[in-house]
């Protein structure tokens, strides 16, 4: 393992390491402003406080900061009592404007007092965050910067990715971003794009059990049936096969997903590649893959090579180009 990934992302050895970035407790108090305390991660999860309201902006968001505060807070030396930071973030090309990069550079350049709380509700060690430097660039762009720079960002892995025009399929939780980038700029009139993500068609299945069972069937406990690859579900004494309703609900979305990505080419047949990343991107690739061969349509996948490969994981990619982009713009 190399020394960045070390410092960059959980050590799959650690176990501890990893249940405690799963189960944190915070309260945070911007300068000047008033505390407020939230859990990240798992506990957030099981207090339902990770259900965002569909639709919001992620500039509207104003909650989008704070995992990162606590996990700046959490990689601070312990001798020390505050860290500045710089910090390179993005917006979907469709809310990438003037107003929404200002909201968004106003939310993060600032201090930021960061308590971890105990098991027990106790506040333990206090971190002050100073955010001095914000970049914020359209999501998509540091998808083709890291599948161009090498792991360590200090080479040209793909020098062919700095020009010309490359499309990347973004499948997050509620929204399908498909942003353009021609010769290294975002192309906001070849991008295209749909409201619904993975989690919506996650959603549809528990919502279509629900009813059809009369029992609370959450998100959360179809996705994790579906990651366990675990397809029964007993509900309320009878079991219930998952897998016909999931594999509809999925293809019907790898359906649309490959729809919007055949009439980007009619139109933009220049473009060269497209790259299928975010969370969804691994649950539908199965269903891609299918679909592409009868529509005589190849979509690149990213591999990882192993379970340890995070430079390859699809759900990544955003956040390594962040990576890169700081180490070019930054130093690191
Ligand atoms: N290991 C996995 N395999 C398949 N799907 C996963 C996996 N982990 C998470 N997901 C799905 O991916 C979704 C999150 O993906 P991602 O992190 O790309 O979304 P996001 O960037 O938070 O959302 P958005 O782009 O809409 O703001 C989750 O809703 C989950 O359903
Ligand atoms: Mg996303």
């Amino acid at each position: 393992m190399t020394e960045r990934r070390k410092n960059l992302s959980i050590d799959g050895d650690d176990e501890q390491k990893k249940r405690q970035y799963n189960n944190l407790d915070v309260v945070v108090r911007p300068l000047g402003g008033a505390e407020e305390r939230f859990y990240i991660g798992d506990m957030a999860i099981e207090a339902g406080e990770d259900e965002t309201v569909v639709g919001t902006e992620k500039a509207d968001n104003p909650y989008i900061h704070i995992p990162l505060l606590a996990m700046l807070a959490l990689h601070t030396p312990r001798r020390e009592k505050e860290a500045h930071f710089s910090v390179v973030c993005g917006l979907p090309i469709k809310q990438f404007n003037e107003t929404a990069r200002a909201k968004m550079k106003d939310r993060l350049l600032s201090e930021f007092d960061v308590t971890f709380m105990d098991a027990q509700s106790q506040p333990g060690r206090k971190v002050r965050i100073i955010i001095d430097d914000v970049v914020v660039v359209p999501e998509g762009v540091p998808v083709i910067f890291n599948r161009m720079l090498n792991e360590t960002a200090d080479d040209i892995a793909r020098p062919e990715l700095r020009q010309g025009s490359w499309g990347v399929i973004d499948i997050g939780a509620f929204t399908t971003d498909c942003p353009v980038i021609v010769n290294g700029k975002p192309d906001s009139m070849a991008s295209d794009g749909i409201d619904e993500g993975i989690a919506t068609y996650i959603d549809r299945i528990a919502s279509s059990l629900s009813n059809s069972t009369r029992a609370t069937i959450t998100r959360n406990q179809i996705l994790h049936k579906i990651l366990n690859n675990d397809l029964e579900l007993v509900i309320r004494g009878k079991i219930y096969p998952l897998q016909k309703e999931i594999e509809d609900q999925l293809f019907s979305f790898a359906r649309k997903i490959i729809d919007v990505i055949d009439r980007m080419w009619s139109k933009n047949y220049e473009i060269r590649e497209f790259f299928v990343v975010g969370g969804g991107g691994k649950m539908l690739k199965p269903f891609l893959a299918r679909i592409m061969a009868d529509r005589d349509i190849a979509l690149t996948f990213i591999e990882m090579k192993n379970s340890r490969d995070d430079q390859n994981d699809p759900q990544l990619q955003n956040a390594y180009g962040y990576w890169k982009m700081a180490k070019q713009r930054f130093g690191a």
